[in-house]
């Protein structure tokens, strides 16, 4: 089935090509969450020794919820909106409270805590838990619209739901969480906002926007 096809070429591409990054040799859904809070607004070049620093200092989520505020400050010196970190500490301290000290798997539970939204909360427990969630972010809507030729306009609101649908019947059910970030380093790497470079993109031959050479139109970006 050509859906069963997609997914094996895309998956074979990341597995040969996936850019070794420290939070992939890991399956510590507290690590995982820091990698993924750090990348929202920060480039992963930046974000890797951030994050090396970070999971070293406070390599337990009982540890982030007793920091000081100044260690955290201190971490997080450079990546800006410091929010992010002062709602992690915060979300550590429900972790606590709530469940006793460990990471919920329950994806309703883990929506719960502070500063994890959608996208946070579908890539932790797609990537640190093997379940099929979608982790929707604007690069995963820019190569879905250029893969499917979506007309959504891509800065609305309402139309994340119209992909997480999609990526819910086009997840991997045996690997949710390296499907996922495939998508991520296909619009980080090859699917990118300026340049898209279709002839080398590994699933080129499901791509509607390629074949029909209307890749430029997508993704839509209604100016607001
Ligand atoms: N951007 C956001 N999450 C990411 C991840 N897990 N890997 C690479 N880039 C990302």
């Amino acid at each position: 089935e050509k859906i069963d096809r997609f997914r094996q070429t895309l998956l074979n591409w990341y597995d040969e090509s996936k850019r070794d990054l420290p939070w992939r040799e890991t399956t510590n859904p507290y690590y995982i969450w820091v990698s993924e809070i750090m990348l929202q607004q920060t480039q992963v070049d930046t974000v890797i020794p951030y994050y090396n620093r970070f999971i070293k200092t406070l390599p337990k989520i009982s540890d982030l919820a007793e920091a000081p505020e100044e260690t955290l400050l201190k971490l997080w010196e450079g990546l800006g909106y410091y929010s992010r970190v002062r709602n992690m500490k915060v979300a550590a301290i429900q972790i606590q409270k709530d469940f006793e000290g460990k990471f919920p798997e329950n994806h309703k539970d883990v929506l719960t805590l502070k500063g994890i939204g959608p996208y946070t909360a579908g890539a932790v427990t797609s990537i640190a838990f093997n379940q099929t969630q979608p982790a929707v972010d604007g690069n995963v809507m820019r190569v879905l619209s250029r893969l499917f030729e979506i007309d959504l306009d891509i800065s609305k609101v309402s139309t994340r739901k119209v992909f997480e649908e999609i990526i819910r019947h086009l997840i991997d059910p045996e690997r949710p969480g390296d499907f996922n970030q495939a998508l991520m380093d296909l619009g980080a790497t090859i699917c990118t906002p300026k340049n898209y470079f279709p002839e080398t993109s590994p699933v080129k031959e499901f791509n509607a926007s390629y074949l029909n050479e209307t890749w430029e139109k997508y993704p839509v970006k209604k100016k607001k």
